[in-house]
């Protein structure tokens, strides 16, 4: 059976005061304090993948406004009042909207590429059969590890969320192959009863790939 939250926790509060719509911005405000993930350039070009809400890519606007050029993908609605904050404040937004494992959505995203990050929050909807929710959220990773390696920089860096599994040490294995660091960390804003962690592989050691991604139908 599928978790309900109903009590609003500290990080959902935090997150209501400060206008981000979901409490995830704070596992990737972590992550960016520990692992630099924007890099230092005037120019960040970004990728979210499974954006909606929207806590991501506001963060991302948030911090880097005018210099933001954001792509953000997701089969649903970003909130509208996110939407508008990044119309106004990144200094590019567009907005794919669909099923990131689709070809036409990667190549609607691939003319506004490269990107110097491509991070992915995306999770599918869960069923309660953490069997059945770890190989759905499995093959979500994989697509945007496929985006990745597809239309990153080199030294670009890379997030990718996970249903942790005997299945999802393998992704780990094959971001090792890509980036010159690679592992699993799990923010201090994640519920401590999810089986979720994240992925990065940070500073990506070649250049655009002729990959043909497995992942993308
Ligand atoms: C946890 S939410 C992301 C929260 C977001 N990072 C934020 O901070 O607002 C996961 C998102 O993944 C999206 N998603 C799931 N499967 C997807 C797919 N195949 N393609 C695109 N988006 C997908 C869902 O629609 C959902 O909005």
């Amino acid at each position: 059976m599928a978790r309900h939250y109903k009590r609003p926790d500290y990080w959902t509060l935090k997150a209501h005061r400060e206008g981000f719509p979901a409490r995830s911005v704070y596992k990737l405000q972590e992550m960016d304090e520990k692992f630099a993930l924007f890099g230092r350039g005037s120019l960040v070009r970004v990728l979210d993948l499974g954006a909606a809400p929207g806590s991501w890519s506001l963060y991302a606007a948030r911090r880097w406004g005018q210099n933001l050029a954001l792509t953000a993908v997701d089969t649903a609605q970003l909130l509208p009042a996110c939407a508008a904050a990044l119309s106004s404040s990144a200094g590019s937004f567009v907005f794919v909207q669909g099923d990131m494992t689709a070809l036409p959505v990667r190549e609607a995203v691939s003319s506004h590429g490269p990107f110097d990050i491509v991070m992915s929050d995306a999770a599918p909807a869960t069923t309660g059969n953490s069997s059945v929710d770890s190989l759905r959220s499995l093959a979500l990773a994989e697509a945007a590890l496929d985006y990745a390696a597809a239309f990153l920089v080199k030294d670009g860096n890379f997030l990718v969320k996970v249903f942790q599994s005997a299945d999802s040490a393998a992704l780990l294995s094959r971001l090792r192959s890509l980036f010159l660091r690679a592992q699993s960390f799990k923010p201090k804003a994640c519920r401590s009863e999810s089986f979720e962690t994240y992925y990065l592989g940070l500073q990506k050691r070649s250049n655009l790939s002729a990959h043909t991604p497995a992942s993308l139908g």
